[in-house]
């Protein structure tokens, strides 16, 4: 069969098209993106269409998310590449909203998820995840998924976002799916077009790193010596400036005191290359 996808720019057109889908008895599978699709976002919508009957993704690059010296401006669009990714993943809706359908006038309501926001991006980007956060609550009163499709790459942001639903009560399932990457290993993800080609070479630190640390983890390692061992082996490549390099519990983010069995932790990884920061981590149990 091939598939047909719908397009709506306005919250009101879309819940129309939604609201038709529910009364033909299906259920609702979301994919929130900014767009500049990629694999990682198709695997996304892969696992959405195994998941649902009706599938729903929004491209939108939220403002609110953004600090004062962020990409905003710069961050990559190409709306034509990701709706033909989109159709050919299996979407069926595609919500394109501009930023005076989402915020007509000045938003005065944000959402704050203490405690898991605050560290590792949230102290490098502060009011980030206030942004996600509130956007992904307004996309979720707008869709009303049953299911909605996060990846582990943001590891934090699941980590907010989950917090969120359950302190809100906002009945939709969060879905975790896993990190995808490329050949080389890197993490895939919308701001690699920024890299130049030497930056892209170095960039696969990341998730040698991450390889690297696996087994002194799995072994219970003193937590110092790991978070050096990363640190020292990011710094072999001279263009890589480490924002930060952390183990935490997971998902509640706080510090690990001890290595304790059937624990998960986090081992999040952020890195700039130039002017582009990469993020990449491992979840990891405690054996
Ligand atoms: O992960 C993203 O692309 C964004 O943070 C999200 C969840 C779509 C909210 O703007």
């Amino acid at each position: 069969m091939i598939q047909t996808l719908m397009e709506e720019s306005t919250i009101a057109a879309l819940r129309q098209r939604i609201k038709e889908a529910r009364q033909a008895g299906k259920t609702i599978g979301f994919v929130p993106t900014m767009g500049y699709l990629h694999d990682g976002h198709a695997s996304l919508v892969r696992a959405a269409r195994e998941q649902a009957d009706f599938v729903v993704m929004s491209i939108f690059v939220n403002p609110l998310q953004f600090g004062p010296n962020e990409d905003l401006s710069r961050y990559p669009r190409d709306l034509e590449h990701d709706r033909k990714v989109a159709k050919a993943a299996g979407v069926d809706l595609l919500f394109t909203p501009s930023v005076e359908e989402m915020y007509p006038s000045r938003v005065l309501t944000n959402i704050t998820v203490s405690q898991v926001s605050e560290p590792l991006c949230g102290k490098s980007r502060p009011g980030h995840f206030d942004g996600v956060a509130t956007v992904v609550m307004k996309l979720f009163q707008i869709v009303q998924p049953d299911l909605a499709f996060f990846g582990q790459k943001d590891a934090q942001q699941v980590a907010v976002v989950e917090q969120m639903v359950r302190d809100l009560s906002v009945p939709v399932q969060i879905v975790r799916c896993p990190i995808i990457r490329e050949e080389d290993g890197l993490a895939m993800s919308s701001r690699n077009v920024y890299l130049n080609e030497e930056e892209r070479k170095q960039a696969t630190i990341l998730y040698q790193t991450l390889q690297h640390v696996r087994s002194s983890i799995v072994t219970k390692q003193p937590l110092d010596r790991i978070i050096a061992e990363m640190k020292n082996m990011i710094s072999t490549q001279p263009l890589a400036d480490i924002d930060y390099a952390e183990i935490l519990r997971y998902p509640d983010l706080t510090a690990v005191k001890e290595w304790k069995s059937g624990e998960q932790v986090l081992v999040a990884l952020a890195v700039r290359f130039g002017r582009t920061r990469l993020i990449d981590n491992m979840i990891l149990t405690i054996s």
